[in-house]
């Protein structure tokens, strides 16, 4: 058979999502690991400790029944699932909501995230996407034929979007709003009043009959990591009503358990979006495995566990090393409340302005072995900023503070 030289078999659609600016960084980083040197990688949002006991015991118990070996329940997941996330959603927010009505479970909550459009929209449809966010919101939206339009949430609106400056037609022809916090990358922190801002905007958006307005599809995926304040749903807001509210909140099992692996999470909204939600999902993949469902319910049902309570002061302990000794060398950085990252501003350059971002983070790897994610990566509101995750020891983040104060920047 002759072969055919194949240069490019990707589709227009994948194509248009946005570039991977991490490759240098990360090709990089294996180089230096090949040559032996020891890279204290900053840059993987993945916890560094294992899964609760306890969870692992109830999927090793769940995993050997029959029936969970079978295809998982479809039409938004095992009921007993869906029933302590009813119960975490009333435990820890104060919020009521129907375990059936107002549950989906996800593969983790990326596929929440990455699929919503495809449940609400149509091509051609906006997608309000604050800048900088989590990629996922954007990449979901090109992938379902949206167009993205950016809502400036820099450092001058303390990392968050201004609803009452959304011109007119923007908020009319929008059909999903996303909103992250505690925010990746940005390490900010919602209160109620802001989720109040976002559905008295959303609410505006809608028409008379109720034929067209916009989704607010929050994600709070790290909303169990927290050292001050404890984070809020928006389904606390004063106007949310989650039987007429046109919203959506995304809840991910994968840090606050340490469970990034096992892909669980969850979504609770209005009847309407969850059960889109859950027909597209019906129809792409079939739910996740009735075991994993089983252990996500066991771990659920103890949020408030010592083991998830050592996990946030290890956190803390780690934000408290790494915070303090980025301000000693000169870098701007507001002490996180909450989540899993410190977001800090790069180090005066030559010029006296703070370094560009990509420059920083590759000259630390060449000279510091140490690797961070550029804030330019994620937008250009990031160019002069870095992010760290918590995820390597107090020790550790010690010296990757002092191999940052060694370099001549
Ligand atoms: C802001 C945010 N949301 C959602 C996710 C997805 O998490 P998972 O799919 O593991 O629940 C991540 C993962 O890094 C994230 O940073």
């Amino acid at each position: 058979m002759p072969t055919t030289a194949v240069s490019d078999v990707r589709s227009d659609r994948l194509k248009a999502l946005p570039p991977f600016l991490f490759d240098e960084i990360d090709r990089k980083k294996r180089e230096r690991i090949a040559a032996g040197a020891d890279v204290i990688n900053l840059g993987v949002g993945d916890p560094d400790k294992q899964t609760p006991e306890f969870i692992v015991q109830a999927m090793d118990r769940s995993m050997r029944e029959l029936v969970n070996q079978q295809y998982p329940a479809v039409g938004g997941g095992l009921g007993v699932f869906r029933q302590s996330c009813a119960r975490f959603m009333q435990r820890r927010f104060g919020v009521t909501v129907d375990p059936m009505k107002h549950i989906v479970c996800c593969i983790g909550s990326k596929d929440g995230i990455a699929h919503l459009p495809w449940a609400v929209t149509n091509p051609g449809d906006l997608v309000l996407v604050p800048d900088p966010a989590y990629p996922v919101y954007e990449i979901g939206s090109v992938l379902a034929h949206c167009r993205v339009h950016k809502l400036p949430a820099g450092r001058e609106s303390g990392w968050k979007p201004d609803f009452a400056s959304i011109p007119g037609a923007v908020s009319q022809a929008a059909r999903i709003c996303w909103v992250n916090y505690p925010s990746n990358p940005t390490a900010a922190s919602a209160d109620v009043g802001f989720y109040e801002r976002l559905l008295e905007w959303n609410g505006s958006t809608w028409r008379a009959d109720g034929s067209r307005g916009c989704v607010a599809a929050s994600d709070v995926a790290y909303s169990e990591l927290y050292f001050e304040d404890k984070p809020v749903s928006m389904w606390q807001a004063r106007n949310a009503s989650i039987d007429e509210t046109m919203g959506i909140e995304f809840h991910s099992l994968s840090k606050t358990f340490n469970m990034t692996g096992w892909r669980i999470g969850f979504a609770v909204g209005h009847p309407a979006i969850i059960s889109a939600l859950a027909g597209i999902k019906a129809n792409v993949d079939s739910g996740v495995f009735n075991a994993i469902q089983v252990a996500g319910a066991a771990a659920l049902d103890r949020f408030d566990d010592a083991a998830v309570q050592a996990m946030r002061d290890l956190y803390r302990k780690r934000r408290d090393v790494i915070v303090p000794a980025l301000r000693a060398i000169g870098c701007e950085v507001d002490n996180p409340g909450a989540g899993f990252f410190v977001w800090a501003r790069t180090p005066l350059g030559k010029d006296g302005r703070p370094m560009d971002s990509m420059a920083f983070a590759a000259k630390l790897l060449e000279q510091g072995d140490t690797v961070v994610v550029p804030g330019a990566g994620f937008s250009p509101a990031g160019r002069d900023y870095f992010r760290i995750a918590l995820t390597v020891e107090a020790e550790r983040m010690a010296e990757a503070a002092d191999r940052i104060r060694r370099i001549n920047w």
